[in-house]
């Protein structure tokens, strides 16, 4: 065929394809075009007029009314519950997963599945109302391990932060390389609830993730982020004389800064702490929580290697925490325990837990 002929082809396929777009794009906007809603919150304390056609997670969002997501609203971590009085239609598959018959019944739903197509009626727990924004400048950013770096941001003049030692933050992330949007995460604060002007976050790279690829390759000491919080009931309750506490990884955030939270207020409780890792590389903080057992003696740290390597020189626990916790803890009596880490670490622990008599009261987790 004539090489013309081809252009010119593909030039008509071209105009038809951007003809189609124009058209699609049009018609979304007349056919879902939703227009001014009204959105009554906790029985009229809250009316918001609002455009329509966004989910009500970002709705409520733009109007500075912040629901706790970790997932950015993919559906995949079930966080963003509100209960939806009026408006919202029937449960979607995405939601069912989510969702037990108790919260049906109350009509809880998630938001981020929701679009807000019409007036609705909420409800929304007065506590997020307090939930605030911050644009911080990063202070440092320090490698903590091969993959886990600590972000340390300065809170803007004029704003404090107040939170509950072991609650997470929503930090969001920015378009950087071929990522065209922004997204965000759910990260835990590994700083002292003591602090009002600076938060830390300790995040591990996931190989291919949109919030932590940025964090790793795109972010720099200066820049502005933007992070919204405190959200998460992971928190201290100390009903016990003993805590036991669990992480792994990233895990030791919210671990942190309960364990200075305890110090700091001169909490009467012993605390036990066990640090799973692979090998010696994954170990960080050791020298600081050293200091603190020294410092305090109502306080253990109990690193604990997996797959110690030849050239770690290992002397110290080896197997998964779990070992070292059925062997030294010996019943769950006056105590609670803490755990943060991934699924299957938090599982098989609270599995030992649990056999030596913690119960679900007494147990308090945050898995990711
Ligand atoms: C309450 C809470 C607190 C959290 N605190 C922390 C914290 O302190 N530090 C921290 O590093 N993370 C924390 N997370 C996890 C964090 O919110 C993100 O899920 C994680 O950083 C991955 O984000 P991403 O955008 O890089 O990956 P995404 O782009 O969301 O995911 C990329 C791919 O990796 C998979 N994936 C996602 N997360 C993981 C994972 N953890 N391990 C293996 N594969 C994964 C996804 O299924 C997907 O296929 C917390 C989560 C919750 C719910
Ligand atoms: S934001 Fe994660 S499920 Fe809705």
């Amino acid at each position: 065929m004539d090489f013309s002929v081809i252009l010119r082809t593909v030039g008509i396929l071209s105009l038809i394809s951007a003809a189609l777009s124009a058209i699609i794009s049009l018609s979304e906007k007349v056919f879902n075009n939703y227009g001014t809603c009204e959105l009554d919150i906790n029985g009229g304390r809250k009316v918001l007029k609002v455009e329509g056609g966004r989910s009500l997670l970002s709705t409520l969002a733009s109007e500075k009314i912040y629901i706790p997501s970790a997932c950015g609203g993919k559906a995949t971590c079930g966080l963003c519950k509100v209960q939806v009085l009026e408006g919202a239609g029937p449960i979607l598959p995405t939601e069912e997963p989510y969702l037990s018959q108790q919260e049906r019944e109350k009509h809880m739903r998630l938001s981020c599945q929701i679009k807000v197509k019409g007036n609705m009626k909420l409800g929304i727990p007065e506590e997020l109302f307090n939930i605030q924004e911050f644009v911080c400048e990063v202070e440092s950013l320090t490698d903590m391990t091969y993959d886990i770096k600590r972000v340390r941001m300065k809170i803007p003049e004029g704003q404090q932060i107040s939170f509950k030692a072991g609650q997470f933050m929503q930090f969001y992330s920015k378009p950087y390389g071929k990522v065209k949007e922004e997204a965000f995460r759910a990260y835990s604060i590994s700083s002292k609830a003591s602090e009002h002007d600076h938060v830390e976050l300790l995040i591990r790279l996931v190989p291919g993730g949109l919030v932590t690829g940025y964090v790793h390759t795109a972010l720099k000491e200066g820049d502005k982020v933007r992070l919204s919080g405190p959200y998460g009931d992971f928190y201290l309750r100390g009903n016990c004389e003993e805590l036991i506490m669990i992480a792994g990884g990233s895990g030791l955030a919210p671990i942190r800064s309960l364990i200075y939270d305890v110090i700091e207020k001169g909490l009467p409780h012993k605390i036990r702490f066990f640090f799973g890792a692979n090998s010696r590389r994954d170990l960080y903080y050791v020298e600081e929580f050293a200091q603190i057992e020294k410092d305090y003696p109502q306080f253990s740290f109990i690193p604990c290697l997996a797959f110690p390597k030849p050239e770690d020189e290992w002397t110290g626990n080896t197997g998964f925490v779990t070992v070292a916790l059925d062997r030294d803890v010996d019943s769950g009596a006056g105590k609670e325990a803490y755990l943060c880490g991934s699924p299957g670490m938090l599982d098989a622990s609270i599995k030992v837990l649990k056999s030596k008599g913690f119960t679900d009261e007494t147990i308090f987790y945050d898995k990711f």
